[in-house]
């Protein structure tokens, strides 16, 4: 790791748990590549305890933003001074910038993250039939991104249908000539298919999605980066379908992140 001298810049992760977390280490080593004179480090801190963390984070002049993560991502929405269109629609933020006059401004990536990292892979979701499985905090960022896309339909399957359904429900507000529908976890007619659920993290998860039906040329996404290639994955290559790994969706969002907290310039 470069040296902190007084002039670096402190970039921090807000988290509980916090041992687990990748996004110090990539980011760290995305500011050393870029010559950035900045640091992450992990900031420990329970949901009681967030709200007073945070006056003493506004002081900080030395602090350029924070990346946040479970369980605060809907808290920081009350504590921040302005939240992106992103962040309110899907009622989650996961990323603040300090301002030098401590201001607080938060927006959510999730979303953008998936996109871009399908983007970098060739594998443009625009004007394609989406099946997306999950309606929790990181699948709504993902079906927001998706229909700011432009996607031909957008199917949501979740265990809880009622969640699914609240989720079709705001994007149909947000985006009222897009094609949203509650549907199967089925593959079945869909050109690409992602998990946004947590199934998949153990190894005794059942398979999130039925790749039942699916066309030679479906593209199968997981938001699941560790294992790396996740039960779905698997099965996926299996059957000969085009797989999409979690970390496309870490490494697109660490450069946003990256960016939205003025570590990097903005490219
Ligand atoms: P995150 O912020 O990671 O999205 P979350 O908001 O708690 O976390 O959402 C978790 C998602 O995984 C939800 O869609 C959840 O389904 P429910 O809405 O029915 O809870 C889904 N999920 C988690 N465990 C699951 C399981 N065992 N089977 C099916 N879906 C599951």
């Amino acid at each position: 790791m470069a040296t902190i001298t007084g002039a670096t810049r402190v970039f921090g992760i807000l988290a509980d748990p916090i041992a687990h977390v990748r996004t110090p280490a990539l980011f760290n080593a995305l500011l050393e590549e870029a010559g950035v004179d900045g640091v992450m480090v992990p900031i420990h801190v329970a949901s009681n305890e967030l709200a007073s963390l945070w006056q003493g984070l506004r002081a900080m002049k030395s602090l350029g933003g924070l990346v946040v993560t479970v369980p605060h991502k809907s808290a920081i929405l009350d504590l921040c001074d302005e939240v992106g269109d992103a962040a309110r629609a899907i009622g989650a933020a996961n990323v603040v910038r300090r301002t030098d006059d401590g201001h607080m401004i938060c927006d959510m990536y999730d979303g953008k993250g998936f996109l871009e990292g399908m983007r970098a892979q060739g594998r443009d979701p625009a004007g394609r039939s989406v099946l997306l499985v999950g309606a929790g905090g990181a699948a709504s960022a993902i079906a927001f991104a998706l229909a700011e896309a432009g996607v031909e339909s957008l199917t949501i399957a979740n265990r809880t249908e009622a969640k699914a359904a609240d989720l079709v429900a705001r994007l149909s507000r947000h985006y009222p000539d897009g094609r949203f529908a509650v549907g199967q976890a089925v593959a079945g007619g869909h050109d690409i298919v992602v998990n946004g659920t947590a199934l998949g993290l153990r190894p005794d998860d059942p398979l999130p999605i039925d790749l039942e039906g699916a066309g030679s040329d479906t593209i199968v996404a997981d938001i699941i980066m560790k294992p790396e290639v996740t039960p779905l994955l698997a099965a996926a290559r299996d059957a000969g379908l085009t797989t999409h790994g979690g970390i496309h969706m870490l490494r697109a969002q660490l450069r946003l992140l990256a960016e939205f907290v003025g570590a990097l310039p903005r490219e």
